[in-house]
C-alpha cells in the first residue's frame, strides 16, 4: 500500500547538501499528493513530537546553505528498545507511515529498527565521510573534498615561502576517501589513511629526502582524522628531516559551506527517489549512487556490505607525489 503522509529528518553529523535532500524529499512527497513533516534534531525530535507539516515553501532557499534546516542530533535515547517504540507511537499518533532518513550508517541502523517497529523508512546517504558501504557517494562529499582542498592550498602558499612541511588533518575517523582525493589533488608527498598502514621511515622520510634531493624545499602530508596523532607525527618529521614543520588540524571547516553543484544534484535525486520508494509502498531500504545510476537496497543489506578503498588509486598518488 503506498505511504500517504511521511516525515523527513537529517541525523548524526550534519552535511552540505542536506537541504537539498529535504527539499527534495518535501517537495515530491506533495507532487505525490502526499502530506510530509519535518522532524527537528534527528530521532530526538521524532521522540518528543518536535514536528511541524511542511508545505512547497517551507523549503524554499535552504538549497545553497549548507548545514541543515531541520538540525541535526545524536540520540542515545533512541538507541535503545524503548525509544523506537517511543518514536513509531509518536509517528502513528500523527498518522506518519513513514521517514526520510537523510545521514550516515548509524542513523540507517535507526531506520532498519524504526521500520521493524511498523514505520517504513527509508534512508538516504548524508555524510561528508563517503563511509557508506553500499554507495559510491555520499552527500556532503564533494563540497568537503573541494573545502579541504582549498584550505589546503591556502597552507601550500605559507609552506612554500618557509620551506617547511606541513601535516594536514582532515576528516574521515573511518574512511580515508577525503585524505586520498586532497592528498592527489594538491600534490601531497606522502598520504595517510586509516585503510592502509605506513612506515614512517620509508612513506614518509625517505620520500622527503629523495625529493629533497632533486630540488624539492616545501612538503605537504594529508593525515586521514582515523590515523591520528598528527601533532605528535609532525614533531617527529621535523626531528628527523630537519624540515621545519607545522601541524594544521582541518576540523569541521570541512562540514560547512554553500554545497557544490554535485551535491546538490544527487541530494536532490536521492531525495526524490527516497520519495518514490514510499510512494510504491516500500520500506527498509537505503537509497545510493552506483556508477550515475541511482539505485536502492535493503537497509540490513547494506549495513553488512563490506566498504572497500580505491588502493589502485593509491599506488597512483604514491607514484605522482615526489
Ligand atoms: O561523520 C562525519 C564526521 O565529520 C567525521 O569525519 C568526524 O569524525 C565526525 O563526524 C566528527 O563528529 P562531531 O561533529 O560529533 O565531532
Amino acid at each position: 500500500m503506498s505511504t500517504k503522509c511521511i516525515a523527513v529528518l537529517t541525523s548524526g553529523g550534519d552535511a552540505p547538501g542536506m537541504n537539498a535532500a529535504v527539499r527534495a524529499v518535501v517537495r515530491s512527497a506533495l507532487s505525490f499528493g502526499m502530506r510530509v513533516y519535518g522532524v527537528k534534531r534527528g530521532y530526538n525530535g521524532l521522540l518528543h513530537g518536535d514536528i511541524e507539516e511542511m508545505n512547497m515553501r517551507s523549503v524554499s532557499d535552504i538549497m545553497q546553505h549548507g548545514g541543515t534546516a531541520l538540525f541535526t542530533a545524536r540520540s542515545p535515547e533512541f538507541n535503545t528498545p524503548e525509544g523506537v517504540q517511543k518514536a513509531a507511537e509518536m509517528c502513528r499518533s500523527k498518522g506518519i507511515d513513514g521517514v526520510v532518513v537523510i545521514g550516515g550508517d548509524g542513523s540507517f541502523r535507526g531506520a532498519r529498527d524504526l521500520t521493524d517497529a511498523g514505520v517504513k523508512c527509508i534512508g538516504v546517504p548524508g555524510t561528508i565521510d563517503n563511509d557508506i558501504a553500499c554507495t559510491d557517494y555520499t552527500i556532503g562529499y564533494d563540497t568537503a573534498l573541494n573545502t579541504a582542498m582549498e584550505m589546503i592550498d591556502r597552507i601550500r602558499d605559507t609552506t612554500e615561502s618557509h620551506d617547511r612541511c606541513s601535516v594536514v588533518e582532515v576528516m574521515g575517523r573511518r574512511c580515508g576517501d577525503i585524505a586520498l582525493h586532497t592528498g592527489i589533488a594538491t600534490g601531497a608527498i606522502a598520504t595517510l589513511v586509516p585503510e592502509v598502514s605506513y612506515d614512517f621511515q620509508t612513506d614518509i622520510v625517505d620520500r622527503m629526502k629523495a625529493a629533497q634531493a632533486t630540488g624539492k624545499k616545501h612538503f605537504i602530508v594529508v593525515v586521514a582524522e582515523g590515523v591520528g596523532h598528527t601533532q605528535e607525527l609532525t614533531e617527529r618529521i621535523q626531528k628527523e628531516t630537519g624540515i621545519e614543520s607545522r601541524a594544521t588540524i582541518l576540523g569541521h571547516v570541512q562540514r560547512g559551506g554553500s554545497p557544490t553543484l554535485r551535491d546538490r544534484v544527487v541530494a536532490s535525486r536521492m531525495g526524490y527517489r527516497a520519495v518514490q520508494l514510499l510512494d510504491e509502498g516500500k520500506g527498509n531500504r537505503v537509497v545510493a549512487l552506483k556508477g550515475e545510476n541511482i539505485v536502492d537496497f535493503d537497509i540490513t543489506e547494506a549495513l553488512n556490505m563490506p566498504r572497500t578503498f580505491d588502493e589502485e588509486l593509491y599506488r597512483i598518488s604514491a607514484r605522482l607525489s615526489i
